[in-house]
């Protein structure tokens, strides 16, 4: 007989029959003993078990918590950090792979839409994503976010609100509250579930890129609008879904410094904040403690430092003040790549982050090292399983009780929501509403029959009048937007006599009773539009000049994100001067009270400088080197 060499290990099979019975017993025995702990440990990984159809988690009538225990009774490691990762739907390598890395939530970043950027493109394909998570052992269901900051605005077509600062001149709450229910039904209609709003930053510097995406810098005005919006946003709508509200971005943002930003592509977004702890708790906290008291489920973390930390490794700020001090029981959210962003390596960036406190990584790119970082930390014990079974607990139950386990996540009725006449309407008052006149020598309101010139980059423009965070991240400069009005068109409706050129090039004999120019800024998101001197073009301040020289009353109208620097003498030569923020998809607010349909009512929700060393502004609304602005906080003619 052959020996049993490493070169012929089957001998032992082929050759010798005669081998006695108790050799291919001990093999089929062994065999068997692999097959067994194979399996153990693949149930151990996987958890095949079976789950019933009766198991508690799914019965609607008994209580979040105990739904919750049950559910995470039945849960493996692996499904656990499944829910903490927070996935752009770009970076989804294929849709198989929220089953296999059971990932707890998806987002389309701005700008991430389906190819059919439809309110039916949307719903199927939140509905094609929600179906893999379905096919998961546990069938949890999906988050599904995007930033709705103004609207569902990544659709062409769906109503586009005025941004929030708009918002913040009206100072309306009840207003406040219709704008993010109506945007919630549009969102809602598609299967988004999630809204990355509102933002509770209090923007103390005019150069900062996201001055227009808060509603004030004043805590109190903040705190008002942001308990409106949220609850707006939480009204369950018909069919008894309800889209959640993110309060972001956690904490003092707006008071990063400029000059300070470590993106080296940035000026001041992204970068240093660093005010003391009193400042902390009289102008930061006290926003996010009325969100909370509010009943918004989730928290977003940002992305710059206190300091020299950042945010989301800061335990003191996520655990102790957020969790622990001001009582948020529901979960903390990273922001874009905001776990990763300034890290050395991926697995101790994981491991600060959630032990300080974070729940849900927006990763938003690779789940996969994510999950491997995950499973190796808690192995290790760097990351506790009672840290992990904190954060899943807190995720499912935000799950349960915006009635992702209980409703169908798309009502395919619904699509006539996205851009309805109704929310057009809300839209327009809200325009109407934010608009703040700052100087009027006898020229508002228009009448009927005036004579007038209409000029300016702003007047004909619905993709300046909607800013960014429409249909792109960047926003679409350019007149593109379907069923939306721009300023121009709806002088038009108000007036028979007007004669428009986007560059004052009026030629002739036209000559006007007034003109009015409007001025904008291109849209321009996050530090993309951080700049160190925001001012009226050199192509409207032309379009202005030549204007001027054909008309007996001048009006200008401010398209912008955020107060621009005027030059105070060309302003001496001004008759009328309006702030109309960045109104969105309906210009006829803005023609409602220029021809005096109705009355003007916001006020200036920040303060107006009238150079760039009166900044950063103080809490209350003074300018740094006390030197009087242009005009202060609460400012209006009215
Ligand atoms: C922004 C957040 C936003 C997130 C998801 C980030 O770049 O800072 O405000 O919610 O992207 O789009």
């Amino acid at each position: 007989m052959a020996k049993k060499s490493k070169k012929n290990p089957q001998s032992i099979f082929i050759k010798d029959y005669s081998r006695p019975v108790t050799v291919y017993a001990i093999i089929i025995s062994i065999f068997f003993v692999i097959l067994i702990f194979g399996m153990k440990a693949y149930i151990a990984n996987e958890s095949l078990d079976e789950v019933p159809s009766n198991a508690d988690y799914k019965n609607s009538n008994i209580v979040v918590s105990q739904r919750v225990d049950d559910l995470m009774s039945r849960m493996t490691q692996k499904e656990k950090v499944g829910q903490m990762a927070l996935v752009d739907k770009n970076s989804l390598i294929k849709p198989e792979d929220i089953k296999r890395y059971n990932l707890g939530a998806l987002l389309s970043g701005a700008g991430a839409k389906p190819d059919n950027n439809t309110a039916k493109g949307w719903a199927d394909m939140i509905t094609g994503y929600q179906d893999e998570a379905k096919k998961t052992r546990l069938q949890i269901p999906l988050f599904y976010g995007i930033d709705a900051n103004h609207g569902h605005t990544n659709i062409p077509g769906a109503a586009v609100f005025p941004h929030a600062i708009g918002l913040g001149a009206a100072n309306d709450t009840d207003l406040t509250a219709r704008v993010a229910a109506a945007t919630s039904q549009e969102l809602a209609a598609t299967g988004v579930n999630w809204s990355y709003s509102p933002s509770l930053d209090a923007p103390k510097d005019i150069r900062w890129g996201r001055v227009y995406e808060a509603f004030s810098d004043d805590p109190e005005l903040i705190k008002t609008q942001g308990v409106a919006f949220i609850k707006g946003t939480q009204a369950k709508n018909q069919n008894n879904l309800e889209v959640m509200a993110t309060a972001k971005h956690y904490l003092a943002t707006g008071d990063q410094v400029w000059g300070e930003s470590d993106n080296k592509n940035f000026k001041i977004d992204q970068g240093r904040v660093k005010p003391d702890e009193q400042r902390l708790e009289n102008e930061y906290l006290p926003p996010f403690k009325s969100a909370i008291d509010a009943g918004v489920p989730s928290v977003m973390v940002a992305l710059h430092k206190w300091d020299d930390q950042t945010i989301v490794t800061n335990k003191y700020l996520v655990n102790d003040k957020l969790k622990n001090e001001l009582g948020f029981k529901g979960f903390v959210v990273s922001d874009w790549y905001g776990v990763y962003e300034r890290a050395g390596d991926y697995y101790s960036a994981t491991v600060k982050a959630i032990n300080s406190g974070l729940d849900m990584a927006m990763l938003p790119f690779d789940y996969k090292s994510f999950e491997k970082d995950m499973l190796k930390a808690l192995k290790n014990g760097d990351i506790k399983q009672e840290r992990v079974d904190d954060s899943v607990r807190r995720i499912l139950t935000a799950k349960f009780e915006a009635g992702l386990f209980d409703q169908k996540s798309v009502d395919y009725n619904s699509f006539s929501q996205v851009g309805s006449n109704s929310h057009r309407e809300i839209a327009r008052e809200a325009v109407a509403k934010s608009a703040v006149l700052l100087k009027n020598d006898n020229v508002l309101p228009l009448s009927a029959n005036q004579k007038i010139l209409l000029s300016g980059s702003g007047a004909n423009n619905v993709g300046r009048q909607s800013g960014a965070w429409t249909v792109e991240w960047q926003g679409i400069d350019g007149n593109w937007l379907p069923g939306s009005t721009s300023i121009k068109q709806a002088f038009d409706k108000n007036d028979n006599n007007i004669t428009f050129s986007e560059k004052g090039n009026f030629t002739g004999g036209v000559y006007g009773d007034i003109g009015v120019v409007v001025v904008s800024e291109k849209p321009y998101a996050e530090g993309w539009g951080d700049n160190p001197k925001p001012e009226i073009s050199t192509e409207d301040m032309k379009a202005i000049k030549l204007t001027r020289e054909r008309v007996n009353k001048l009006v200008i109208v401010i398209v912008s994100g955020r107060p621009l620097i005027l030059d105070q003498a060309e302003l001496a030569k001004w008759d009328g001067l309006v702030a109309v923020w960045l109104p969105g998809s309906e210009g006829d607010g803005v023609a409602d009270v220029l021809f005096g349909k109705k009355e003007f009512k916001g006020k200036l929700p920040i303060t107006w400088p009238a150079n760039t060393l009166q900044l950063p502004i103080q809490a209350n609304g003074q300018t740094a080197d006390f030197t009087p602005p242009l005009f202060p906080r609460y400012y209006s003619i009215k």
